[in-house]
């Protein structure tokens, strides 16, 4: 079983996750490479593929957009999972836990997710919080940040990225056991 985790990230968090994601998926056995988005061309020598962006007004980075439409033809027979990696995950948040409550539900699926859906087989989209620093918004987007609640730092949910990193691992396990 090999797998390939592909990321586009602006500042690194998105890395960060990827790179977890990554050693949890090898500690259990499986084969896996991490790769920047953008120096991915073909996915034929893989079984599964974990597809990953962060967040920016709602989409993924186009870094992450561009690998979905250039990959897609190549997605047929393989297992898919996507995760955005946004100020709110699923576990944790960089803003208020009452605004992230609303949010969770009623924040829509990146496009490029939707696309990925239409064109592959995708087992699952996670969205994991990030970090964020005092630099890293634009002028007016600072104020919104802070209207919002947010505070700077790093919320990522490790515990959370290494469970999601297990069930990829233990699908693809019963997956290939059922082939077998
Ligand atoms: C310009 C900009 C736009 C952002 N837009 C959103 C957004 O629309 N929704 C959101 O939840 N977080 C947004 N964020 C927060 C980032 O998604 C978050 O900080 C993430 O961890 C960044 O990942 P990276 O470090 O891999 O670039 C934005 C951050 C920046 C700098």
């Amino acid at each position: 079983m090999k797998v390939l985790v592909a990321y586009a990230t602006a500042k690194g968090s998105t890395r960060g996750i990827a790179e977890r994601l990554g050693s949890c998926i090898e500690g259990l056995g499986q084969e896996v490479d991490v790769r920047a988005a953008t120096d991915v061309s073909y996915v034929h020598s893989y079984d599964v593929i974990v597809l990953g962006s962060a967040i920016h007004d709602g989409q993924w980075l186009a870094d992450a957009s561009d690998a979905v439409e250039r990959l897609r033809s190549q997605f047929e027979g393989k297992r898919v999972w996507a995760f955005s990696v946004s100020s709110v995950g699923v576990t944790s948040t960089t803003l208020s836990r009452r605004l992230a409550r609303l949010l969770r539900r009623v924040t829509p699926e990146p496009r490029a997710v939707q696309l990925l859906r239409d064109a592959a087989d995708v087992r699952d989209h996670r969205f994991f919080a990030g970090a964020i620093a005092p630099g890293d918004w634009p002028g007016f987007g600072r104020v919104v940040f802070t209207l919002m609640g947010g505070h700077y730092g790093d919320a990522r949910d490790w515990s959370d990225v290494c469970t999601w990193a297990g069930t990829i691992a233990a699908e693809s396990t019963r997956d290939t056991e059922r082939r077998t």
